[in-house]
């Protein structure tokens, strides 16, 4: 199964908020938020001390929730989000090394990429579902409508200088499952 199925997750959450947290007061009101917009899935970035912790918290608590991960870059993140049982992870490239800890995890991931050559990396791979990361710094909504000509069996996860004003214009994309980004916590 492709990237152990990660379309399916997305296809569900079209946003997908990205997150660092730094202590756990700060989870009741994200997540308070996200509620309030109608949106029932997090990426967590593994950018804090507090990381883990806070996906142990989430995952714990709130059963609602799709759990993601983010700025996954080696196999040890990935063995300890194994045993946290993750729904999704999310991660800024992608390596042969990692390519294969992912398939094996079995939960659904989805790499990032942002030059024709990284795509085309990823395809060899078999991955055709791909975090287009930083989408305002290569090239944004204009990148992606020209890589819907060169590469139209990819779906992308815009991330990254993504906001409130520009969202729906990627979502509308045919290219475009899911937009990430921090401008839906801020
Ligand atoms: C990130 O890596 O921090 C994400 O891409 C979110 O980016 P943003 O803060 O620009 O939305």
């Amino acid at each position: 199964m492709k990237q152990n199925n990660i379309q399916e997750v997305l296809k569900n959450h079209p946003l997908v908020p990205v997150v660092t947290i730094h202590s756990e007061d700060e989870i009741e009101p994200i997540i308070s938020a996200l509620r309030k917009r109608n949106v029932y899935c997090i990426e967590v970035t593994l950018r804090t001390d507090f990381a883990f912790e806070a996906l142990r918290i989430i995952k714990d608590r709130y059963s609602d929730i799709t759990l993601g991960v983010g700025t996954v870059v080696n196999t040890q993140q990935i063995d300890e989000l194994v045993e946290i049982g993750v729904d999704f992870i999310v991660s800024p490239g992608l390596t042969s090394r990692l390519y294969y800890h992912f398939m094996t995890s079995k939960i659904p991931f989805i790499p990032g990429a942002s030059t024709p050559s990284e795509i085309m990396q990823a395809l060899e791979y078999g991955c055709d579902t791909l975090k287009f990361f930083p989408a305002n710094l290569f090239g944004g909504i204009k990148a992606l409508k020209t890589y819907g000509n060169v590469f139209p069996q990819v779906k992308f996860c815009p991330t990254g200088g993504v906001n409130e004003s520009t969202f729906e214009e990627y979502l509308d994309l045919d290219n475009v499952i899911s937009v990430g980004g921090s401008w839906m916590t801020k």
